[in-house]
């Protein structure tokens, strides 16, 4: 039986991807429902994107939601330097016929945990916790049925990309990762510790390209895109693939390691606000609230990443 999920996200390129490898793999993973959230740009322009991508896989029968618009307490921070205004720019995508779901995101969110078996939905998240957090303050009880939450988001050893104290998801609702991180549910967090290791070098952007398909085109398009700012930042062959290590690690959690252990978050202070405090060396006694993963086979990411998007168009 594949595994239900539902994926929140602020499509962004990376996001796209993320996208895209779960809806290649139909084996493992029944994508229930995509939450569109504001982050890298405008819920809107996020909104929309989820819906390119999704008619981009031909997966059209896949419901999009648009949640939160932004976050709990701050103003909206965004990403258009990294992504482009539009928050998708690369590759040159049709406006979807395809239209949003009249529910709002928190809505379906909550509705659809508790309608289902208990722990039987994961809730993948690919950007700020806004709409998560609103859920689980919205109906306190979807906290115990949901089967794992597994986020992209945070940093320890790699600290920051958006400030040097904090990973862009977290900074953007910090209030809205602590709820998240405090709700009890099983969490698995994919930080910059683990994406920075997953670098799509030009032979890698390649081989998404030969495949040949509009997926890959597309793909090759938008990475090319998004790895500018990146490239220039770190200096590295190739940019860090954020979000969709969130898909593959549900795919092949083997590619990843790391410890259970204590997360937390920065709320308070001007200068490390959105910092992810993770207790990796169990030096107090709190809480073990989550999976932190440091490290990801970047190899193996590569070719199941490759392997699985040659399925789609
Ligand atoms: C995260 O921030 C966004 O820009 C990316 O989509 C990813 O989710 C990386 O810090
Ligand atoms: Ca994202």
């Amino acid at each position: 039986m594949p595994r239900k999920i539902i994926i929140d996200t602020d499509p962004g390129q990376d996001d796209a991807v993320a996208i895209l490898l779960a809806l290649a793999s139909r084996e493992e993973l029944d994508v229930l429902g995509i939450v569109a959230v504001a982050g890298n740009v405008g819920l809107h322009h996020n909104a929309n994107n989820a819906l390119k991508i999704v008619e981009l896989s031909g997966r059209v029968e896949v419901p999009v939601y648009a949640g939160c618009s932004r976050p709990l307490r701050r103003h909206l921070v965004t990403a258009e330097h990294v992504h482009g205004d539009t928050g998708l720019n690369g590759p040159d995508l049709p406006e979807p016929a395809k239209k949003l779901e009249a529910q709002h995101g928190v809505d379906y969110l909550i509705d659809t945990l508790m309608a289902a078996e208990s722990k039987t939905i994961t809730l993948c998240t690919l950007g700020p916790l806004t709409n998560i957090a609103m859920a689980l303050i919205k109906q306190p009880a979807i906290a115990d049925r949901i089967a794992e939450i597994v986020m992209m988001g945070g940093a320890y050893f790699e600290v920051g990309n958006i400030t040097p104290a904090a990973e862009f998801n977290i900074y953007v609702d910090p209030e809205a990762a602590d709820v998240v991180l405090r709700c009890g549910a099983p969490i698995t967090v994919l930080p910059l510790d683990v994406t920075h290791q997953i670098q799509s070098t030009p032979p890698r952007l390649d081989a998404i390209k030969a495949l040949g398909n509009k997926t890959g085109a597309a793909v090759h398009a938008m990475l090319t895109f998004s790895e500018t700012f990146d490239l220039e930042k770190y200096g590295w062959d190739g940019a860090p693939l954020h979000d969709p290590t969130v898909i593959a690690y549900l795919l092949k959690p083997e590619l990843f390691e790391g410890r259970h252990c204590n997360v937390a978050i920065e709320t308070a202070s001007e200068l490390t606000v959105g910092m992810t405090v993770v207790d990796y060396w169990h030096v107090t006694g709190r809480v073990r609230n989550a999976n932190y993963l440091r490290n990801g086979n970047a190899e193996g990411f590569f070719k199941l990443l490759t392997e699985r998007l040659a399925r789609l168009p």
